[in-house]
């Protein structure tokens, strides 16, 4: 049986997916999201040119690959149109579900008017409207793609949403579209849109059955999944491997290689538990050498050290066969590097993530650091000290580390047999 291959991120996003999805993608025949929205974001730089990507899947990069954007997604039309016009023709090659649920203006309003509600218990959104268009979705109340098809309906549907709930919308402060924009912006979307969608399960499908190769992109991290992450510090869909069942529509054995992302140290943008999180001049120094500010929203992540209890939890969940230890660089020149490798909670040493992440203590192993490994591509090139950091990387998550990104160049990469 033919298997899609899946790349997710390991920690709370971030983790420098994009360099290797769009290595990957070179290989791949069809390259697919199946979960998130416009929060996820990289960017790439081919033959001179920058493209920003949020949701369309970075095989669009690659001339021969067809990508498509799962049922899992949600699905900003102006944000996608305004995506797609990176790019010259994409009829053919790029691929919309119509199952996928849709994010209307009012989501990305209502989602900056609860962050704000919430005052300093706020999640750290990148406000652009995922949770509440999954809200809605969840609570039955949401749109699909494919409701673009007959706007007239669709519009009345809105229509009658918003009034039933105008009175929730006034007291959060929330403008509630006027009847003329909502019609002018859903028939734009449609025109934009209209020639891309489809039933992309049975497309999937097809491609399986035509022994086609797919590459499955995961977006955000295992520790913002709504599941088994950090909750309620989490982004509203399950980022994990099960995510690729859902939000495609394949089944568990219809997945291959699991390749699971994780930066050499840590990062957290947004607000919840973060337990190796340095406050001190290391974690400046991290986020000055790693360029940790967020692409979609600019701000400045939150840097601390390697969490390995963190890493082997995600590494179960979503079964992973090999980690891409991506940015080994980052590190380069500091005396010592720590890595953590146990959490202290309720007064005992525990090796597992548990409910209340908030109140452990990190347990650390200390590391003689190295000088340089920025653009070795060779395992044993590596220095001793590397090499000791990542075998403890190994050990300690069961997983093997199959690949090293040394520099944001393609080259730069170590693939082990
Ligand atoms: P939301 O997904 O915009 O609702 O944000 C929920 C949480 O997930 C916030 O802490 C965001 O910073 C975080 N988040 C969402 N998308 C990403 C991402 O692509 N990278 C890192 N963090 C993200």
């Amino acid at each position: 049986m033919h298997k899609a291959d899946l790349i997710v991120g390991l920690q709370w996003g971030d983790e420098g997916k994009g360099k290797i999805v769009d290595m990957m993608a070179q290989d791949y025949e069809v390259v697919a999201r199946f979960a998130g929205g416009h929060n996820a974001g990289h960017t790439i730089v081919t033959n001179g040119k920058k493209y920003a990507l949020h949701l369309i899947p970075s095989g669009i990069l690659n001339p021969d690959a067809v990508n498509i954007i799962g049922n899992g997604v949600v699905v900003c039309p102006a944000n996608l149109m305004k995506e797609m016009s990176q790019f010259d023709n994409l009829e053919g090659r790029l691929w919309l579900s119509d199952k996928a649920h849709l994010i209307l203006p009012y989501h990305q309003m209502i989602d900056q008017a609860k962050e704000r509600m919430r005052g300093d218990k706020a999640i750290g959104t990148t406000g652009r409207g995922i949770g509440p268009a999954y809200a809605d979705k969840i609570s039955r109340s949401g749109h699909r793609v494919g409701e673009l098809k007959d706007v007239e309906t669709l519009f009345v549907k809105i229509v009658e949403y918003l009034n039933q709930n105008r009175p929730v919308f006034e007291a959060m402060g929330v403008d509630v579209p006027s009847e003329n924009s909502l019609k002018e912006d859903l028939e734009r979307y449609r025109d934009g849109l209209l020639p891309y969608i489809t039933d992309t399960t049975q497309m999937i499908w097809r491609e399986l059955r035509e022994g086609r190769k797919i590459l499955l992109e995961g977006a955000q991290g295992t520790m913002l999944d709504i599941d088994h992450g950090t909750y309620p510090y989490v982004t509203s869909s399950n980022t994990i491997a099960g995510g690729a069942c859902t939000g495609m529509g394949l089944s568990p054995k219809q997945i291959g290689r699991v390749t699971g992302i994780a930066k050499a140290y840590c990062t957290r943008v947004g607000n919840g538990p973060f337990p190796s999180e340095d406050f001190g001049p290391d974690g400046d120094r991290l986020r000055e050498q790693g360029h940790e500010f967020g692409t979609t929203t600019g701000r400045p992540r939150r840097c601390g050290w390697f969490d390995a209890v963190a890493i082997r939890h995600a590494c179960a969940l979503n079964g992973c066969d090999q980690i891409s230890l991506m940015k080994l660089d980052v590190l380069d020149g500091f005396e010592k590097i720590k890595i953590c490798v146990g959490y202290e909670f309720e007064g005992e040493r525990i090796d597992y993530v548990p409910y209340d992440l908030e109140h452990v203590t990190p347990i650390y192993e200390t590391f003689p650091g190295w000088e340089k490994v920025e653009g070795i591509d060779d395992y044993d090139a590596l220095p001793d000290s590397a090499k000791a950091y990542i075998e403890t990387i190994e050990r300690v998550s069961g997983v093997k580390v199959g690949i090293i990104s040394t520099s944001p160049d393609r080259n730069d990469t170590i693939v082990r047999p």
